[in-house]
């Protein structure tokens, strides 16, 4: 995928984006031709028909039954052809497989969280199988937002207190971009998400690597680093320095004098424990009291793997 944008959709790779693109195409065609007809049409008749004198009377005009019965049939016919065609594909988008894979998708300020019928949760990055049906059963915890994948072409909103669904089948394995397509909220524009498209057996394995379960066989600082990702710290935290909506966790741990709402600290064990379980207490200075608050849920297990993974960020 190139960073730069661009006017047009990134090429379809669903087996829902042919249909919806040949609909699309046809009506933004059919809508232009009829544009340049009309229009043309009117202008040449505005030159032509133009008043030459002071005292020119225009001739009676007769009407023209051909004229009057092609402007009836043909608008009908495309009519009929534009409403059958899109209520196939509509059913189509609307009604997924019965031997759809199904996730469950939680929309909240602000990122995404997918719950895998297998029993692990995943925030920010969804991980599919390519060629085979995947419906997203969705559900907001707050206000609503909007799923949106373009390369899938797959859009619908996301509801507190209702579920909606999604479902496709990608064509091609890659990682692809979900918005959220609906304003809810300062951090809106950056509520995405990455579709991971794998092969079967990729998949297979990452699912069975998936739960968080098996973390507990890694060191703890490698931990800390698959909860940073699964839990979207990284979002707005970046380990390289690089400014974010929250401070940088690079050169964070130790940090003497780190400047906050409640005047200067030691970053510590204890200041970092305090900060993912109560963001607000010690805002750090320049920052915004904006990270959501079901990070005070966290295991102590989940506290411990991350500080260790911050010490590691010098
Ligand atoms: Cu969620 Cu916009």
């Amino acid at each position: 995928m190139e960073d730069r944008g661009s006017l047009w959709l990134p090429e379809g790779t669903s087996t829902l984006a042919p249909a919806i693109d040949w609909l699309f195409n046809f009506v933004n065609f059919v809508s232009v031709i009829l544009f340049v007809l009309v229009v043309g049409t009117m202008l040449y008749f505005v030159y032509k028909y133009r008043r030459r004198a002071p005292n020119e009377r225009p001739a009676p005009i007769t009407e023209s039954k051909a004229l009057e019965l092609s402007w009836i049939v043909v608008p009908t016919i495309l009519c009929l052809l534009v409403f059958t065609w899109g209520f196939k594909t509509f059913i189509r988008i609307g009604v997924a497989p019965p031997d759809a894979y199904e996730i469950q998708v939680r929309a909240q300020q602000w990122y995404w969280e997918f719950t895998y019928p297998e029993g692990f949760k995943t925030t920010g990055e969804i991980y599919v199988p390519e060629g085979r049906p995947v419906r997203l059963l969705m559900n907001s915890a707050d206000v609503l937002h909007s799923f949106y994948i373009p390369s899938f072409r797959v859009k619908h909103d996301v509801i507190p207190g209702r579920y909606t669904s999604v479902w496709f089948e990608a064509t091609k394995t890659g990682v692809y971009d979900v918005f959220c397509t609906e304003y809810c909220g300062t951090q809106h524009s950056y509520m995405g998400a990455k579709v991971h498209v794998v092969g079967q057996n990729e998949f297979n394995e990452w699912v069975e690597t998936g739960g968080v379960g098996d973390l507990a066989t890694l060191p703890l600082e490698q931990q800390g680093k698959i909860y940073a990702s699964k839990l979207a710290c990284v979002t707005c935290h970046s380990v390289d320095g690089a400014a974010g909506t929250g401070p940088t966790w690079k050169g964070l741990f130790g940090q003497a004098g780190h400047a906050t709402s409640a005047g200067p600290v030691t970053a510590d064990e204890n200041y970092l424990r305090e900060s993912i379980l109560m963001p607000g207490a010690k805002i750090a200075q320049g920052y915004g009291n904006v990270m959501p608050a079901n990070y005070s849920t966290l295991s102590a297990d989940q506290v411990d793997a991350l500080i260790a993974y911050m010490k590691t960020l010098q």
